[in-house]
């Protein structure tokens, strides 16, 4: 177990090594059986969190805000439209004036080319811990929450359980591709044998892929892809299936949106679900387009545990601010 994570960033998924990742799920555990048995944790009293925002959120803000009242501070939300960003104020600037004010600086950026950089940025010049909320690239926050419920879920052993991360059809808009890349990355570490299957214009971050593939090897896992949704999810322990834009293949959003209406058969339904594993658990880290990426009756169904997912993220967050922010 490594505990001295104090004053330690988290922005890409690898930032923490596998072990820091056990002592967070070890301190993220405990922090939801007290919060269960209505045990005070005030790990954090008196420290406070800024949560810059440029993007919507629902869960993230939810739970970050709550999660730092139940450590004993206070979260203050911050619209990056309500500041004086657009009127001059640089990165190196909110990174130094923040980091003197706040104990912590959480920031949700995902516009391309552009979010995860402003990440570093501030990180750079503040002196207190930066979180990414979820950037154009990584989500990481997301994907501990998502590796917590699979431990609960699968058991501590996950070799050789199979873990299909699906594209899927959405309406809504084309959807970052952080939550894909960051489950590439941080899955085979713990042991987890991958299937991508994607449509071929949905290809992710080709870094990532030689990243994925190589932590693969090293954890002696597989990772494996193909164009065909009900090959990902056959025989899969974990099916994974959400939508992403077509982002490496265009960011015209007409381009896009057309490429994208060619796979409208791309949904998660019972009959593709029934291919899995009989015990499969379906995930989905939350907004989903009813009925367009996911039928209710998946969403809804046994195997879904996609509100455990969302509830987990408000126990890794306080067990990673707990850890990095005293
Ligand atoms: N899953 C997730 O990050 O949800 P929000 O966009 O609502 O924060």
């Amino acid at each position: 177990m490594q505990t001295d994570l104090r004053g330690r960033d988290l922005i890409g998924d690898l930032d923490f090594s596998r072990e820091e990742v056990e002592t967070v799920l070890e301190v993220a555990f405990d922090l939801k059986r007290k919060r269960a048995l209505g045990e005070t944790h005030a790990y954090l009293r008196d420290k406070v969190l800024a949560m810059l925002f440029f993007f919507s959120s629902t869960r993230t803000r939810g739970s970050f805000e709550a999660g730092m009242a139940q450590l004993g501070g206070h979260a203050a939300f911050i619209e990056s439209r309500t500041t004086q960003i657009s009127h001059g104020d640089t990165e190196r600037e909110l990174g130094d004036i923040f980091g003197r004010y706040f104990d912590g600086i959480a920031i949700r950026h995902v516009d391309w080319g552009i979010g995860n950089d402003y990440l570093n940025n501030v990180a750079e010049a503040s002196r207190v811990p930066v979180f990414n909320m979820q950037c154009e690239k990584y989500h990481p926050f997301q994907i501990l929450a998502d590796l917590m419920t699979i431990i609960e879920k699968k058991g501590r052993d996950l070799r050789r359980k199979k873990m299909v991360v699906s594209w899927a059809y959405a309406a809504s808009y084309q959807k970052p591709i952080s939550v894909p890349q960051s489950l590439i990355l941080q899955m085979p570490r713990f042991g987890l044998d991958l299937v991508l299957a994607h449509p071929p214009e949905f290809s992710l971050d080709p870094d990532f892929m030689q990243q994925a593939k190589d932590l693969a090897k090293k954890s002696g896992t597989t990772f494996e892809e193909t164009d065909n949704m009900l090959d990902g999810f056959k025989d899969a322990d974990i099916v994974y299936a959400k939508s992403w834009g077509p982002l490496f293949t265009t960011r015209d959003q007409e381009a896009g949106k057309k490429i994208q209406d060619k796979y409208k058969n791309w949904i998660t339904d019972q009959e593709k679900l029934a291919s899995a594993h009989p015990d499969a658990i379906y995930m989905h880290p939350l907004p989903a387009d009813r009925n367009i990426e996911v039928t209710d009756g998946v969403l809804d169904g046994l195997q879904s545990v996609v509100f455990d997912q969302a509830e987990n993220r408000l126990h890794v967050q306080k067990a990673v601010m707990a850890l990095t922010m005293r």
